[in-house]
């Protein structure tokens, strides 16, 4: 069945997109929005079961690996090229936290919370970015967050990490930009998800959060397929360096 033209914009047949943080949550999800619209994906995380449930329904493949290892970053690269070529669109969605106010943030857990958060989009978008160029095209997302903006309770390094993807993201789509390879972030509002499990956990303030938005509701994971596919997609490809919040207006409000 073919598409209504406009609908074009946003096919992703022909592509290739590997994902990292792709065992769970936002990642997870993510990977099932581009394979629905086309793309064949490539699942990265380290938990090999995860990753298998999220592959195999989407005819994807995985590589178990590490994106916080830099040593071993060009093995799971070439792992991923393997199974479909090398991927054209890269989505930085592994992330963790480790919570704690400023006075109590041990040197280690600043370490370990950077390489993920803010090192592996960098590092991990390195090894594909090339193959991308020699095509003239690509498409980069990462993933910020509410304290992209904002300052939130015990979020001094994750907080940090996300305010400073803003800028790679800028930096990224200055340098990548004119190989056809667009950079932007996405920074989603809360949704509920293995990472947010001690926020929702706390019912009250679950319920205080969804009112601070505009639309009134925490979100849901599939309020998050738009923006990627269009940003993913040649519907977005004169967007390049920008942040785009998908909050529910939390960020506007
Ligand atoms: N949920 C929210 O409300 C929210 C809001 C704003 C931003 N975010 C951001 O969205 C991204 C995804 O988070 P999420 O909420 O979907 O949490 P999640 O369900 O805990 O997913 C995090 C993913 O990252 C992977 N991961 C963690 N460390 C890794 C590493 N060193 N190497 C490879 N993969 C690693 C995890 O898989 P393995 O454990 O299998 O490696 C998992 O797949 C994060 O950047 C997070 O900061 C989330």
């Amino acid at each position: 069945m073919s598409l209504p033209a406009g609908l074009k914009l946003f096919d992703l047949t022909g592509h290739v997109a590997v994902v990292n943080g792709a065992s769970s949550g936002i990642g997870a999800s993510l990977a099932g929005a581009l394979h629905s619209c086309g793309a064949q994906v490539v699942c990265v995380a380290r938990r090999e079961d995860r990753l298998r449930q999220v592959a195999a329904p989407i005819g994807g493949a995985y590589v178990v690996g590490d994106v916080a290892k830099r040593d071993t970053l060009d093995a799971i690269a070439a792992k991923a090229s393997g199974f479909f070529g090398p991927p054209d669109i890269v989505i930085n969605a592994a992330g963790i936290n480790i919570r704690a106010p400023a006075h109590e943030v041990r040197a280690e857990d600043w370490d370990e919370v950077m390489a993920v958060q803010l090192a592996a989009p960098l590092f991990f978008t390195q090894r594909f970015v090339g193959a991308m160029r020699d095509k003239g095209w690509g498409r980069i997302i990462n993933i910020g967050s509410l304290s992209t903006e904002r300052a939130l309770p015990s979020a001094t390094v994750y907080g940090t990490a996300k305010t400073a993807i803003w800028g790679l993201t800028r930096q990224m789509a200055l340098d990548f930009s004119p190989w056809g390879v667009t950079v932007n972030a996405i920074c989603p509002g809360y949704f509920e998800t293995e990472l947010t499990a001690p926020v929702v956990a706390d019912t009250a303030r679950w319920q205080r959060l969804a009112e601070s938005t505009m639309i009134g509701r925490n979100g849901n994971l599939e309020d998050l397929h738009g923006a990627a596919i269009f940003l993913a997609s040649n519907a977005g490809g004169y967007v390049t360096g920008q942040t785009l919040f998908v909050d529910g207006g939390f960020t506007a409000k």
